[in-house]
């Protein structure tokens, strides 16, 4: 590919995505770009940039995004996340509290967000009766339309702990490889929508008293990430927490988040 059709998808995708793209990536790139290309029988990575530009749909910039977003995830990734969110919502409980909301904000094709229900539906198993609810979005229309489906490959669902995987899946039936699905009154608990990051402000009014960033903002600049950051302390509620990936952190923003532990942060109130 030309350098400079490159250096020009690079800086496209920041401005719609703010996902920067390393210098250099140019196999990458056009590995992600092939299948479209390739169904829209088109040959040159220019000719494609300018459909996508001139798209006034905005539908091709949708496939484009789709393609290029890096999606890895995983049922209970980083555990130790998980026993703080579950500590979390007992301390919320121990307060009697009625109402709970949870963001999970790069949802990717869903094994976090419900790795989330299942930890707030046993560790509330009351939560049908209460105002507890999860939402979960993400840029790639791909992916949400997998979350919303529900149905993982057996190998996929293997990392979820033996008691929850008994009370929250359901072996499917009449698929070649063996699957499961998220028990149905579970998926009531969440709802899913798209969503750019890098879009501001965003349209939910909050509070949430957990919200998930996690493994998105490193593929953002340092500007992009203050701000997403400061946005999203925004929506936290006074006692919520925002849970980072392992790699990414809050830094420069000490004036207004406490680190509790490794990567997970909370509000500074004003003095
Ligand atoms: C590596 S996955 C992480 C998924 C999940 N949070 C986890 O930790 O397992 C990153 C996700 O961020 C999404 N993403 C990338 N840029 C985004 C943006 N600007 N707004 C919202 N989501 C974005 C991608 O589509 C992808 O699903």
């Amino acid at each position: 590919m030309d350098p400079i059709v490159y250096e020009r998808y690079r800086a496209f995708l920041q401005e719609q995505t703010g996902v920067w793209l390393r210098q250099g990536q140019t196999a990458l790139l056009r590995a992600r770009l092939a299948e479209r290309m390739k169904t829209l029988d088109i040959h040159e990575e220019a000719a494609y940039l300018r459909l996508i530009q001139s798209d006034q749909s905005g539908e091709e910039l949708r496939c484009f995004i789709n393609a290029i977003t890096t999606n890895t995830t995983s049922f209970f990734r980083t555990p130790e996340h998980f026993r703080i969110f579950a500590d979390h919502i007992r301390d919320w409980k121990r307060r009697g509290g009625s109402r709970y909301r949870v963001w999970c904000s790069a949802s990717s094709s869903g094994e976090e967000p419900w790795s989330i229900a299942m930890v707030l539906a046993h560790e509330a198993p009351d939560w049908l009766n209460q105002d507890v609810k999860v939402l979960a979005t993400d840029i790639d229309t791909n992916v949400l339309r997998t979350a919303r489906n529900a149905s993982y490959p057996a190998p996929t669902v293997a990392a979820v702990p033996k008691d929850m995987s008994v009370r929250f899946l359901v072996a499917d039936r009449g698929s070649n490889e063996p699957s499961f699905s998220i028990r149905p009154d579970l998926r009531a608990m969440v709802s899913f929508a798209r969503l750019n990051l890098t879009q501001l402000p965003y349209p939910m009014r909050g509070p949430f008293d957990v919200i998930f960033c996690r493994n998105v903002l490193i593929y953002f600049d340092h500007e992009t990430r203050t701000e997403v950051i400061t946005a999203m302390l925004e929506l936290l509620h006074p006692r919520g927490i925002l849970i980072l990936g392992p790699s990414e952190s809050a830094l420069g923003l000490d004036h207004l988040v406490i680190r509790t532990t490794d990567s997970v942060y909370q509000r500074r109130e004003p003095k």
